[in-house]
C-alpha cells in the first residue's frame, strides 16, 4: 500500500490528539504483521519499547548496527531483551562497502568532508535501512519535534515519499524532554547509560559527544558540521529541509 501526503495529511490531524500509546494502538491494528519499529535505544526509543509492550501483537524491533555503536548501546539492548522478552533484530551494512570504504579512506574519513560523512552514513545506515524497510507498510521511529530546527514540522503520521511512500509512524512526535524522563523514571525502564554522562542524542561512537549545558540536544552528533547537514539521511524530509536553507 502506497500513502501520499494528503491521505498522510488527513489521519496525522485526527491522531495529532492522540496519546503516543494510542497512535501505536492504531498502527499495529491497521498495519500489523507489516510494521516494524527502527530502534537506536535513546531515550525515546525504549518509551516506545516499553509502550508497545502493552500491546499485542508484537511489533518487529530492528536496529541498524553500524559497526560503530558505542558499548553502552549494545549493553542496554541486552538489558532490553531481558526486561521486555522481546527479539531484537540487527540489520548490518554490506560487509563488501565497509570493506572497500575502510581500505580505501581509513577508519574515520567521516571527519574529512560532509561528503564522506554522507557515504559512511549511507554505507552503514540508509541502505540497510531501506533492506530492514522493504515489504513493509509502516515504520516507528522515536523523532520528535522538539529534537532539531529540521524536526519542528514532524506529523505524529507521515507518508515516507523516501521510502516508496509508506507510513512513518512518529507517536512521541510532540513529547518533550521531560516527558521522555519522567516515563522512563516511573516505569522504570532500562536506559542507555551515556544518558548520564551529558549525551541527550547518541549515534555512532565517533560521531556523537557529550553536549555543555544550554548546548542544543543535538549538538552532539556530528558536531564538527553545520546544523542544516545534520541529518544522516534516515529522515530526509525534502521540504523542510529546503525551508530550513532558505530561512535557517
Ligand atoms: S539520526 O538520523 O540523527 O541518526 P536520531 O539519532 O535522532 O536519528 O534518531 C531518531 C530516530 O531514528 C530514532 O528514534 C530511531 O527510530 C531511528 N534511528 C536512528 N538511528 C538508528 C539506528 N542505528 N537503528 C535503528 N533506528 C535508528
Ligand atoms: Fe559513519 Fe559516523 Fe554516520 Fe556512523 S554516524 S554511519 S560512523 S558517519
Amino acid at each position: 500500500m502506497v500513502w501520499n501526503q494528503k491521505e498522510a495529511s488527513r489521519i496525522a490531524e485526527q491522531l495529532e490528539s492522540r496519546t503516543a500509546e494510542e497512535v501505536l494502538r492504531w498502527g499495529v491494528e491497521r498495519f500489523s504483521p507489516k510494521i516494524a519499529f527502527s530502534s537506536s535505544f535513546g531515550a525515546e526509543d525504549v518509551v516506545l519499547i516499553d509502550l508497545l509492550s502493552r500491546i499485542k501483537p508484537r511489533v518487529t524491533i530492528f536496529t541498524l548496527d553500524t559497526g560503530r555503536l558505542p558499548e553502552e548501546t549494545y549493553e542496554v539492548m541486552d538489558r532490553i531483551r531481558e526486561r521486555y522478552g522481546v527479539e531484537i533484530a540487527s540489520t548490518f551494512p554490506q560487509r563488501e562497502a565497509v570493506e572497500r570504504l575502510e581500505r580505501e579512506k581509513g577508519f574515520y574519513s567521516f571527519r574529512q568532508s560532509v561528503e564522506n560523512r554522507k557515504e559512511c552514513c549511507a554505507i552503514r545506515k540508509v541502505e540497510p535501512l531501506n533492506r530492514a524497510l522493504a515489504g513493509l507498510e509502516a515504520w516507528i521511529t522515536g523523532l520528535r519535534r522538539e529534537q532539531a530546527l529540521t524536526r519542528t514540522r514532524l506529523e505524529k503520521v507521515e507518508a515516507d515519499l523516501g521510502h516508496g511512500g509508506i507510513a512513518k509512524l512518529n507517536p512521541l512526535a510532540d513529547w518533550t524532554t521531560e516527558q521522555v524522563w519522567d516515563h522512563i523514571r516511573k516505569n522504570n525502564v532500562p536506559y542507555n547509560k551515556l544518558h548520564d554522562l551529558g549525551f541527550p542524542s547518541i549515534g555512532c561512537s565517533p560521531c556523537t559527544r557529550a553536549v555543555r549545558p544550554g548546548e542544543e540536544l543535538r549538538a552532539g552528533r556530528w558536531w564538527w558540521e553545520l546544523p542544516e547537514n545534520k541529518e544522516c539521511g534516515l529522515h530526509v524530509n525534502p521540504k523542510e529541509k529546503e525551508e530550513f536553507e532558505k530561512n535557517g
